[in-house]
C-alpha cells in the first residue's frame, strides 16, 4: 500500500509538472507565429505607402475609365462593362464613404483601413473592400492589352517557370475561388511573386487572409463580372481575361514595390 500510494503521488506531481511546460510552449509558438505576421503586415503597409492609392482621400470618387464601356468587346461585352462600372462601383464607393464616415475612419488611407481591418466593422470591410479592388481593376485592363514585357514578365518567368505556367496558376485561384471573389498576383513582404484568391471583396493587404502581399493585378470572378456574356462559363471569361491586360501597369506597381523590398 506504502509503494502504491507513492507511485500515485509520483504519477500526479510528473503530470503536473509537464503540463504546464506544454501550454507554455503552445503560447510561444502562436506568439512567434502572431510576431510574424505583424512584422511582415508592417512590411507591407510600407510597401503600399509607395504606391498610388495611399494617397485616395475619403470621400472617395468613382474613377474615371481610360477608355469606353464598348472598348474590351469581344472580351467583356459594353452592358456588362457599364453596369458594372456605374452601377455596382458606384455603389461599394457610396456605402464606403458612408461606414467610413459613420465609423469615424475618414482619416486613414483606406490600405492603412486594411492593415487593421479585424478591428472594424464588416461593412467597412465588405464596401472598402468593393472600392479598393474594382478601383484597381479598372487600370489593369486596357483595349486589345498590352504586350508581356518589362521587368515584371522576366520575374514572372523566373518564379513561375514560364508565362504559360503562370497563367495557369492564376486561372487555377479565378476558377477554383469558391462563390464570389477576386484573384491575385501579389508581391509578397518577402519580395517573392505569388497568386492566390480571397473571398467577398477581400483583399491581400487584410491581414485575415492567408497571403499577403501588395495587389499587382487581379481578376473579378463575380457573376456580375461575366454572367451577361458567359453565363456559367467561368473559365472562358478567365482565359479571355489575358487579351485585355495591362501589363505596363502591373509592370509599374512591380517596380514601385520591388524598390521598397531593396531598401528594407
Ligand atoms: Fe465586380
Amino acid at each position: 500500500m506504502k509503494y502504491l500510494m507513492t507511485a500515485l503521488i509520483f504519477t500526479f506531481l510528473f503530470t503536473a509538472c509537464q503540463q504546464p511546460q506544454k501550454t507554455e510552449n503552445a503560447g510561444n509558438e502562436k506568439e512567434v507565429m502572431t510576431d510574424k505576421k505583424s512584422k511582415s503586415n508592417a512590411v507591407l503597409l510600407q510597401m503600399v505607402k509607395k504606391l498610388p492609392e495611399y494617397n485616395w482621400q475619403h470621400p472617395y470618387k468613382l474613377p474615371e475609365l481610360n477608355y469606353e464601356y464598348d472598348a474590351l468587346e469581344p472580351t467583356i461585352d459594353e452592358l456588362t462593362m457599364k453596369t458594372h462600372h456605374s452601377k455596382h462601383h458606384q455603389g461599394y464607393t457610396n456605402k464606403a464613404n458612408k461606414f467610413i464616415e459613420q465609423y469615424n475612419l475618414t482619416g486613414k488611407p483606406v490600405v492603412q483601413i486594411f492593415a487593421e481591418i479585424t478591428q472594424h466593422p464588416v461593412s467597412v470591410r465588405n464596401n472598402g473592400g468593393g472600392f479598393y479592388n474594382h478601383s484597381l481593376f479598372w487600370t489593369f485592363i486596357t483595349p486589345g492589352g498590352s504586350d508581356f514585357n518589362g521587368e515584371v514578365a522576366e520575374a514572372i518567368k523566373k518564379e513561375f517557370g514560364s508565362f504559360d505556367d503562370f497563367k495557369t496558376a492564376f486561372e487555377k485561384q479565378a476558377a477554383t475561388q469558391f462563390g464570389s471573389g477576386w484573384a491575385w498576383l501579389v508581391m509578397t513582404p518577402e519580395g517573392k511573386l505569388a497568386v492566390t484568391q480571397s473571398s467577398n471583396q477581400d483583399n491581400p493587404l487584410m491581414p485575415l487572409l492567408e497571403v499577403n502581399g501588395v495587389p499587382l493585378l487581379n481578376l473579378d470572378v463575380w457573376e456580375h463580372a461575366y454572367y451577361l456574356e458567359y453565363q456559367n462559363k467561368r473559365t472562358e471569361y478567365i482565359s479571355n481575361f489575358w487579351d485585355i491586360v495591362n501589363w505596363e501597369v502591373v509592370n509599374e506597381r512591380y517596380l514601385m514595390a520591388k524598390k521598397v523590398t531593396q531598401t528594407l
